[in-house]
């Protein structure tokens, strides 16, 4: 495995971001160094505040706690965008007990356009996990029937026009094309994730294809198993991929060097 194109595990010292390379650091302090206006789309998924066990980080703040926090890696997001950029936000629509629910993309929304981001649109797709329903709540009775709501988004913003400035090359099929245009995203999801909560391949390309052309450079800042970054990597992208787990930074390595020198290895590509 190539450590060395680990950046910053173990230092001190800010790390600056290289293309193609997983840094390892908080977001917050490595997108500074990321020059202004430099990144074509943004995909990810930040920690869902749901109390999934990561590595070296704490999923379960309050949502007072956790959106102050997402207002500030939103502004750097939007600095780092080019003004034709945008951003695919993964993210639970509605979720929780019937006690206490959250509404976590429709409150990033708002919070994304009080930075200065505009809205685009959002997607929306089913997660299978949630789908497996365990409560009811008032059993064939209007008293307090329990709705279930199955499903993420994915919020599509941009920064500050939806039409790209260039012409580019485009790699999406016609099929998806026609699909994914339709706002009901049907995914392949993830079994056999290798850090919690990692978002399929099949989901990052068909952003990554939706959104931007062959060449771009895409960055994720919550990279985790660096789905997006290989994705990029198989599809012709740069991409920088930022993650605060120096565990997951080498799984995402491993999974990148195997797409790279495909004959020397034997770590499967998820
Ligand atoms: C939902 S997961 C992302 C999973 C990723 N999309 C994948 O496919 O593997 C969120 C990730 O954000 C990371 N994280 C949390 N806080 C962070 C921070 N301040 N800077 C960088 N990464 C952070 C967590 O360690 C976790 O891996």
């Amino acid at each position: 495995m190539a450590n060395s194109e680990i950046i910053g595990a173990g230092q001190t010292a800010r790390p600056a971001p290289k293309i193609n390379t997983i840094t390892c650091g908080d977001c917050l302090e490595v997108m500074q160094s990321i020059p202004d206006c430099s990144i074509d789309l943004i995909v990810t998924s930040p920690p869902y505040n749901i109390g999934i066990e990561y590595d070296g980080y704490v999923d379960k703040k309050t949502w007072q706690e956790y959106y102050l926090w997402s207002e500030l890696w939103l502004r750097e997001s939007l600095r780092v965008l080019k003004p034709d950029g945008r951003m695919a936000l993964n993210h639970y629509l509605s979720l929780g007990t019937a006690k206490e629910r959250a509404t976590p993309l429709f409150d990033l929304n708002r919070i994304a356009l009080s930075v200065g981001f505009k809205h685009h649109t959002c997607a929306v797709w089913t997660d299978i996990t949630l789908a497996k329903r365990t409560a009811w709540g008032s059993w064939l009775s209007a008293s307090a029937p329990y709705i279930n709501a199955p499903f993420e988004g994915v919020l599509i913003l941009f920064k500050e026009r939806w039409k790209k400035d260039k012409r580019g090359i485009s790699d999406i099929s016609k099929e998806d094309f026609i699909k994914l245009t339709r706002g009901r995203w049907e995914i392949k999801t993830e079994t056999r994730g290798k850090t919690p909560a990692n978002f399929s391949v099949d989901f990052a390309e068909k952003n990554i294809k939706l959104l931007s052309y062959v060449g771009d450079l895409v960055l994720d800042p919550f990279s985790g198993s660096g789905t997006v970054a290989y994705s990029c990597l198989k599809n012709g992208r740069d991409f920088m991929a930022i993650e605060q787990s120096e565990k997951y930074c080498r799984i995402a390595e491993e999974r990148i060097h195997a797409l790279r020198s495909p004959a020397q290895n034997t770590v499967e590509p998820l």
